[in-house]
């Protein structure tokens, strides 16, 4: 039956509605249409009454099936938005999240502060941290990553948006030759214990992306230690809600001479800020 984008738009929404809850489903018809079509608010006030062709109407219908099962609409899309640029995003990836805007203000912060003229990203995983600073700064930035095929999103996200960056593959930083400079991460902090109570969205991820033994606090600490022991003059990491208190202690422990929390806008842990 013949269709107008007004009416797939209704359509799509009420579709949405059926397994998301209702401001979740409006937004994300609303990006569907921009992101994932082409499809501006401008561009819908003056086309919206013509008829949508068969092949839209037959991707907006395979895209539905795909989120429905759970599958994110990053995973669907094949790229997120974080700092106003856009990244491929992967399976081996994980989604960007708009907490990890924080965690590179803050390194903007403290980096200026210090007057670093590098730094290191541990974990990048698609490479938003890494890239965002190599384009927001003139720091030499190399990143790593246990994930062969995170590397490779990363390395095309850094060609594609022109930062460069050198990428090394390996545990925290063992591939990643001194001096380092400040070290930045946001790294797996999940407890493994929350498995079961996590949006069915995060069975997407990788698994590597999201869990850490010892209560999600394992590379956290070890990154840490091994930034305090190779004279990094400060460590900065995206951490879990409520890690702050236990990973400042343990940073004091290791002969960080200061270490702070900032909260997220959900006022929960979010940056922990360990200096030499
Ligand atoms: C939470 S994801 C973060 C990705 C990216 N930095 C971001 O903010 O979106 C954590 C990343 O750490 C990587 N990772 C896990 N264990 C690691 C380790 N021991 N050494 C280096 N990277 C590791 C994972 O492969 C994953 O890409």
């Amino acid at each position: 039956m013949a269709q107008t984008y007004h009416q797939l738009r209704l359509d799509l929404a009420a579709a949405l509605a059926l397994f998301l809850d209702p401001e979740e489903a409006h937004a994300e018809c609303v990006l569907w249409f921009e992101e994932g079509l082409g499809l501006s608010r401008s561009w819908m006030v003056a086309h919206g009454t013509e008829q949508v062709p068969a092949e839209v109407r037959r991707r907006i219908s395979g895209w539905v099936r795909r989120r429905k099962k759970g599958e994110p609409w990053a995973y669907i899309l094949g790229s997120s938005a974080f700092r106003g640029r856009r990244f491929k995003v992967s399976p081996d990836t994980l989604i960007p999240r708009p907490e990890t805007e924080l965690l590179v203000e803050a390194a903007l912060d403290v980096g200026h502060r210090l007057k670093v003229d590098r730094c290191v990203d541990v974990g990048t995983g698609s490479g938003i941290i890494a890239v965002s600073l190599a384009l927001e700064t003139d720091w030499q930035v190399s990143a790593s990553d246990v994930s062969l095929g995170a590397l490779a999103t990363a390395r095309e996200n850094a060609s594609t948006l022109g930062a460069t960056v050198q990428f090394h593959e390996g545990h925290l930083l063992d591939p990643v030759p001194d001096p380092l400079g400040m070290v930045v991460a946001n790294l797996p902090y999940v407890d493994p214990a929350d498995q079961p109570t996590l949006q069915r969205e995060l069975a997407f991820e990788p698994a590597s992306a999201l869990f850490a033994p010892d209560r999600g606090l394992a590379l956290s600490d070890a990154l840490l230690r091994q930034a305090r022991a190779r004279q990094a003059p400060a460590c900065l990491l995206e951490i879990g809600a409520g890690q702050g208190g236990e990973l400042c202690r343990r940073a004091m422990g290791m002969g960080w001479h200061k270490a702070m929390v900032h909260q997220d806008f959900a006022g929960h842990d979010r940056i922990l800020i360990a200096l030499m």
